[in-house]
């Protein structure tokens, strides 16, 4: 196999996705869990944290409680590098997250290779730089705002949650967003604005919000999206045009996966982020 051919890759990673046994029958959902996660802890202040790195190969970041879980996706990960050694880590949970987003009926992002894998844990970012889907929209605007996010763009990655489910043993909620958690659509924008939302707690001791049927839920985070009325006017645009939503779920997502990446004129990521920072 050639050396340098994400195509293949990416092929042999869209190979994987089904997994009858597993949660809804596809590892997609955790895989943009993976890629998210591993984007999402960066500071555009001090450019520290992001893709670049895969630092969650650490146990400071990859037992971090808020991504339980997600040793699934990266073991899930492990043949495809055993397969094609070549790839960084950092490159294969972020083009993880893009192919399983595509499979799942998503629109296709923009995805450059390049990032490199930290060799020791100096630059791993602290914990709690990733959004706690307890709180409401002054908490998801500074935490997308520290990485450099717009209200639309927020908006937007968060439609993410198109897909997927919580798990009660991982994050402490419980249940799915949407009644197909393996399709992405613009699903979530329209049961946000015309599902009726009550609180519950979960056996985990966290509220959340479900729909009257009590087989959809919501996080706090997710509901901030109806109760801010600039977020609100975004949901209400996504909700009626799902075209509009995937042009900037693309683009936002694109964008998220680049966050700590500071590439040289060879397309490579510099390997020492913070010791570039003043430049
Ligand atoms: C305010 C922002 C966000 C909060 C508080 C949040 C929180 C959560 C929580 C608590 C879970 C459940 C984890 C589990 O129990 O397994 C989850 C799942 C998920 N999140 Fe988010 N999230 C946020 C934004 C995002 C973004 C920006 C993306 C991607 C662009 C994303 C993609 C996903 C996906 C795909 C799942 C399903 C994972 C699975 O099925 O295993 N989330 N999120």
């Amino acid at each position: 196999m050639a050396e340098g051919d994400y195509d293949a890759v990416a092929k042999a990673i869209a190979g994987i996705l089904d997994k009858p046994d597993y949660d809804d029958g596809s590892i997609g959902p955790v895989l943009v869990r993976l890629a998210w996660h591993s984007s999402g802890t960066y500071d555009m202040k001090s450019r520290t944290g992001g893709s670049n790195g895969s630092t969650m190969r650490y146990d400071l970041e990859g037992k971090d409680p808020d991504n339980a879980g997600l040793e699934y996706a990266r073991g899930f990960l492990e043949p495809i590098k055993a397969q094609f050694p070549w790839i960084t880590y950092a490159d294969l949970w972020t083009l993880g997250g893009v192919v399983a987003l595509k499979a799942l009926g998503g629109p296709s992002v923009k995805w450059q290779p390049g990032r490199v894998d930290y060799v020791d844990e100096k630059n791993v970012p602290p914990n709690g730089r990733l959004p706690d889907g307890s709180k409401g929209q002054s908490h998801v605007r500074e935490v997308f705002y520290r990485m450099g996010f717009t209200d639309p763009e927020i908006v937007a990655l968060i439609g993410a949650h198109n897909l997927g489910r919580c798990h009660v043993d991982r994050s402490g909620f419980d249940g799915q967003w949407v009644p197909n958690p393996t399709r992405f659509t613009n699903t979530f924008y329209k049961l946000l604005l015309h599902e009726e939302w009550h609180e519950v707690t979960t056996k985990a001791g966290k509220k959340q919000f479900m729909n009257e049927d009590e087989d959809l839920m919501m996080l706090p985070t997710d509901l901030s999206l109806i109760r801010d009325p600039t977020f609100k006017t975004w949901v209400e645009k996504f909700a009626e045009d799902k075209d509009l939503f995937f042009e900037h779920f693309a683009e936002a997502f694109a964008k998220l996966l680049e966050l700590g990446v500071r590439r040289g004129p060879d397309g490579k990521a510099e390997v020492n982020v913070i010791k570039h920072a003043h430049i």
